[in-house]
């Protein structure tokens, strides 16, 4: 695995490689990284002929400085686990080199990023659609793989691409959980022992929320899930919503949405949590 630094060297490798008719996916991440993101690399490995991995915690995506500073950053590890997942480049630059000026660019990312993450966290898909449009820019990919824990940053991304022209296909791929059923995060492991045998209520009272749900309203399912994860110690429910899969926008009704999602977020202790189920109602 070769580590790059630089834009210019990122831009250079994989435009010949694509000029050359090779094959480029693109797994674009944070670091500190987990078994999620390693299902993303082992798909992009199956799709392509060429895997790049970016490593760049991205501080415009960030509206909490603490979060910023606390966000875990383990450059040997994640090297060490990219090389042997059979990466073929990992790109990972100091932030000065992604801005060297700072990005004024504001996208019209519309209804897609206004609800939920979008509302609780402003500036905060701007960001994401800014270190993204370089990283697509810069990668030539003709895959990029994004983990469905961030659902609706999957639908952000997609109106981000379509705004400036992106024509390559962007993978969804379904999120990784523990064994107790936790999803897969960098954050998990800023929970203390007795938060994070609590954490994994919240997945399982979504997945028991799916079989309420076919009796229930949307509203009564909000309810149940909000009251049932609030009655836990040390889990505080920031939002739970249910929205339609495609437009992000909050449903009233079941037939309001041909794939209703239910997507929560969940403070524990002061760690942020993010989850999210589909809904199949027959
Ligand atoms: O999902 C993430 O880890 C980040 O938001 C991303 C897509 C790598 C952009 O910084």
């Amino acid at each position: 695995m070769e580590i790059i630094r630089t834009v210019a060297d990122l831009d250079s490798i994989t435009g010949s490689l694509s000029e050359q008719g090779r094959t480029i996916g693109l797994v674009p991440t944070m670091g500190a990284l987990h078994a999620g993101h390693l299902s993303l690399v082992s798909r992009a490995r199956k799709d392509n002929d060429i895997v790049v991995v970016s490593v760049f915690v991205n501080p415009t995506q960030f509206n909490n400085p603490d979060d910023l500073r606390t966000y875990p950053r383990t450059e040997a590890a994640d090297c060490a686990l990219l090389e042997q997942a059979g990466v073929d480049y990992a790109f990972i630059p100091e932030v000065s080199e992604i801005y060297p000026e700072p990005d004024t660019r504001v996208f019209d990312l519309g209804p897609v990023a206004e609800v939920m993450e979008g509302a609780m966290r402003p500036g905060h898909f701007n960001g994401v659609a800014q270190i993204v449009s370089k990283l697509f820019a810069w990668s030539h990919p003709t895959r990029a793989y994004f983990g469905e824990k961030d659902f609706q940053q999957i639908a952000v991304i997609r109106r981000m691409a379509e705004l400036e022209g992106f024509t390559h296909e962007i993978v969804a791929c379904p999120i990784c959980r523990e064994d107790d059923g936790l999803a897969l995060s960098s954050r998990n492991v800023r929970l203390s022992p007795e938060q994070r045998a609590i954490a994994p209520a919240i997945a399982r009272t979504l997945a028991a929320s799916t079989d309420w749900a076919k009796t229930h309203t949307v509203e009564q399912t909000k309810r149940f899930v909000t009251e049932t994860v609030n009655s836990f110690p040390h889990l505080k429910v920031e939002y739970y919503e249910i929205v339609d899969g495609a437009t992000m926008q909050p449903i009233e009704q079941w037939s309001d949405s041909a794939e209703p999602v239910g997507c929560i977020t969940v403070y524990c202790g002061d760690v942020r949590l993010i989850d999210n189920i589909r809904y199949n109602i027959a």
